[in-house]
């Protein structure tokens, strides 16, 4: 063999190698089946092994069935899955085909398993598989050949006997002269049964043609049916980064790549073939299901919606929706993108809505909703009838997106008929106290709604109603820990060390093991749910004078997201669901004096307290617990301590490591946050920067978990540096 020629022995040698293991791995599949065959229903395995031809009496070789397994795995499983994550794209950045379909799903199949004669009953779920065919089809094309010497294209092209020619399925499947101007839009109406049927011949050919054409087509179109029939029955799919465009993988199929989605159990869907028969739907899935829930108090509806990144409107929204309560309504709680058909929003109630910009960019579960705002023709006033308030989280660091989301929500909801009930309230994260200025806007939302539904005479709920909108009742049942955080990973920690000198503010380098199957790319960054330390905790306890041990249980009649009807300790409780160090707003201030004495000396120190309330609790950071312990003689109950506190958030990390130094590890590198606090002699400790710091090696973080999320621009200097230094490392090695 000529010199050049050596890396072609190279190459070959690998396609052998590869050609072996796949046998190996197929014949071993075999073998084991045979010695544990199914019982009970069997597969395309067990019928391949078990199946006799009635005529002849013989069944398929060992052989034979190996080559069929390859079959399904290289020309069946390729395509078919690389069809749904095309039809999933598709769908998410076309919220009214997604809403479309979600209907046609919920008419056909509503709570029931899947059947066979469901499949001719979903019309449009074939259609969206038909149009993603046509966009992307995972064939790229296919090669015929010339039996004779011709001509094509009346005498423009001269084709000899045995040429090969490659049909290239995108190009044939965008000719603007067949599928008209919007050929490249995802419009799936032009695939229903009528239409498909009055298509020029050989127009859509993603199975490819004649006798050679696949075999599997009716097998690859029914999987894809039933497989995108039950997920839209039971989840709800989002993006993990909406900003994601389509960027294309190709190999003997193409498919997309780098492409993420969260599938979030549906409002009380049950999510069947989990261990138990029954997935917890955690805390985005509990706040989805929430959405249809009407909390059992009486009093006209509101609808209160949220787009959140990182809790802040979720708070917000929860907020309004625990007062609603309190001022006669009856609310129903969801994300922005829960809401199925935007134009449909409710008319007989008002719809609050609480949202914060990331990027310029609607958080993560708001993208529909904006982009089905964006979609909607103003001139036909499709929003007439609705009633509507928005408050906006921002930060004044964004400069040119500052509110952004919430603003254009706003507007655009003007634009479209609905009618505004009070100005768009806005709240800087980087600026003044954000939870001030929310409680400010929703004092002003609730005169306004109260107002505009007089005439519907809400029914307001009694003093003693509002004192028992939360039972707190002790109780000595089990340790059931109630942790609804599915959309968070278990990961574990590797390595946990300082890197700063002991006379330097402490910063940290932690390594984690991510759960299996999760990657990560360089910029990505980790959520962590943190746990409160236990100095926290123990803070709380002492003052309210109770052990850890003890159970309480919490029943609420507004939506809420501590842990509800089961017992749960008061350490778990203060450990994990809330916040005990978050900074009072003024009305957490205005709650705490409903129990201060009415008299004596402490009184007079709370009343200069309340009377400079920005020198003497804001600007101190002063949280619900610093007050309550500077002042003991503040009675407050515990039941009404627990609902001051905001529930537990996540913090974001920027993950420091490259991707190309292991994929399924990353580091992060932060500063622990501890200090003598602006409130008092206690010191100040960060919640999640402390919960990190004390990781041990080898210990699992639940119910603190990390998880590799969405990538984020904030891309920090040193994995950039690494991550560049490595790739040129590779390049040099290559
Ligand atoms: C995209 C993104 C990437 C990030 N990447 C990193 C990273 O790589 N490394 C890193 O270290 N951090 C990073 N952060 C910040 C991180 O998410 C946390 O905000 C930070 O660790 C503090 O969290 P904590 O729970 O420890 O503090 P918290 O409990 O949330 O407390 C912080 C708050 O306490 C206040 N405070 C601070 N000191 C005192 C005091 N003495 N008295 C009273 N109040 C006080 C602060 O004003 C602040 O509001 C990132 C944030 C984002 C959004
Ligand atoms: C969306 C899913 C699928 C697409 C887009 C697809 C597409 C194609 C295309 C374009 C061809 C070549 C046709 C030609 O050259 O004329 C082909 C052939 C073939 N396909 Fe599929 N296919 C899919 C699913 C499947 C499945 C599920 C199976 C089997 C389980 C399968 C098995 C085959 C086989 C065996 C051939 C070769 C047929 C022959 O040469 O006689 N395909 N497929
Ligand atoms: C990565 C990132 C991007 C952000 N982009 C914007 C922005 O474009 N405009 C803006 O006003 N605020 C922006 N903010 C600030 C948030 O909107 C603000 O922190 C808000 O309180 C978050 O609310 P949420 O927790 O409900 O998402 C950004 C914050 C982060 C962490």
């Amino acid at each position: 063999m000529p010199k050049f020629m050596h890396p072609l022995r190279v190459i070959n040698k690998q396609y052998e190698a590869d050609i072996k293991l796949m046998f190996e791995v197929v014949d071993e599949v075999i073998a084991h089946r045979k010695t544990h065959p199914l019982t009970g229903s069997r597969d395309l395995l067990s019928l391949m092994l078990e199946g006799k031809d009635f005529m002849t009496g013989r069944g398929l070789s060992d052989t034979n069935i190996r080559y069929q397994l390859l079959t399904f795995l290289a020309a069946g499983h390729e395509t078919t899955s690389g069809l749904l994550s095309f039809a999933l794209y598709h769908l998410l950045s076309n919220p009214q085909a997604y809403a479309a379909l979600q209907k046609e799903v919920d008419t056909v199949l509503s709570d029931n398993p899947l059947t066979v004669d469901h499949l001719s009953k979903l019309p449009y779920t074939n259609a969206v598989l038909r149009e993603t065919l046509r966009l992307n089809s995972p064939a790229l094309g296919m090669v015929v050949t010339s039996f004779n010497h011709t001509e094509l294209l009346c005498g423009e092209y001269e084709v000899r006997k045995g040429w090969p020619l490659l049909l290239d399925f995108y190009g044939l499947h965008r000719d603007p002269a067949v599928w008209g101007d919007d050929a490249e839009s995802f419009r799936p109406e032009r695939m229903l049964d009528d239409k498909i049927n009055t298509l020029p011949p050989n127009s859509w050919k993603p199975f490819g043609n004649g006798a050679r054409g696949c075999i599997g087509r009716a097998l690859a179109l029914q999987e894809s049916v039933m497989m995108l029939a039950t997920l839209f029955q039971r989840f709800e799919i989002r993006f993990d980064d909406p900003s994601y465009r389509l960027q294309l993988k190709e190999t003997i199929t193409t498919k997309p790549t780098g492409f993420k989605i969260h599938a979030i159990p549906r409002a009380g869907k049950k999510v069947f073939g989990a261990a138990n028969g029954y997935m917890s739907p955690g805390v985005l899935g509990e706040t989805l299901q929430k959405v249809g829930h009407t909390a059992p108090g009486k009093g006209a509806p509101l609808l209160v919606l949220f787009g959140t990144d990182s809790g802040t409107c979720e708070r917000f929204a929860e907020q309004i929706a625990s007062d609603a309560v309190i001022h006669g309504f009856n609310p129903k709680i969801g994300a922005m993108d829960s809401v199925e058909d935007v134009a449909n929003l409710p008319r007989d109630a008002p719809v609050i809505i609480l949202t914060s910009s990331r990027e310029g960019q609607p958080p993560e579960n708001a993208v529909r909703f904006v982009q089905a705002l964006k979609e909607m023709t103003a001139t036909t006033k499709p929003l007439q009838g609705v009633k509507y308030a928005v408050f906006g989280a921002g930060n004044h660091d964004w400069v040119r997106s500052f509110y952004r989301i919430p603003k254009l929500v706003d507007s655009r909801m003007e634009e479209l008929g609905a009618e505004r009930l009070i100005p768009r309230g806005e709240g800087d994260a980087g600026g003044a106290n954000v939870y001030n200025s929310f409680d400010a806007w929703e004092k002003a939302l609730w005169s306004a709604v109260s107002k505009d539904l007089n005439d519907a005479a809400p029914e307001a709920a009694s003093e003693l109603d509002i004192e028992d909108d939360l039972i707190v009742a002790v109780v000595g049942a089990t340790r059931d820990i109630l942790l609804r955080q599915p959309d968070l990973t278990e990961g574990k920690c590797v390595e946990n060390r300082v890197l700063t000198a002991s006379d330097q503010p402490v910063k940290r380098h932690i390594e984690f093991q991510l759960p299996l199957g999760m990657e990560y790319q360089t910029g990505d960054y980790l959520a962590v749910l943190p746990l409160n330390s236990p100095e926290s905790v123990h803070r709380v306890l002492a003052h309210f004078n109770v052990l850890g041990e003890t159970k309480i249980v919490i029943t609420s009649r507004a939506p809420t997201t501590l842990p509800t009807n089961e017992p749960v300790s008061l350490q778990d409780l203060f450990s994990g669901y809330v916040e005990l160090a978050q900074p009072m707003s003024q009305r957490n201030l205005d709650e705490v004096m409903r129990y201060a004495p009415v008299d004596g000396p402490e009184r007079q120190a709370l009343d200069k307290l309340v009377a400079n309330p920005k020198t003497d609790v804001f600007d101190k950071h002063l949280s619900v617990l610093d007050l309550l312990e500077q002042h003991p003689s503040v009675k407050i109950p515990l039941a009404q301590f627990i609902k001051l506190l905001p529930s537990m958030r996540i913090r974001r990390y920027s993950i420091s490591s490259s991707s190309l130094w292991k994929k399924a590890n990353c580091t992060l590198t932060f500063s622990v946050i501890r200090g003598s606090s602006t409130a008092g002699k206690r010191d100040f400790l960060g919640v999640a920067s402390n919960y990190l710091a004390n990781l041990m090696p080898g210990e699992r973080n639940l119910p603190g978990c990390p998880r590799a999320s969405r990538k984020t621009s904030l891309m920090p200097f040193s994995s950039g540096v690494v991550h560049n230094a490595l790739h040129s490392l590779r390049t040099e090695c290559i």
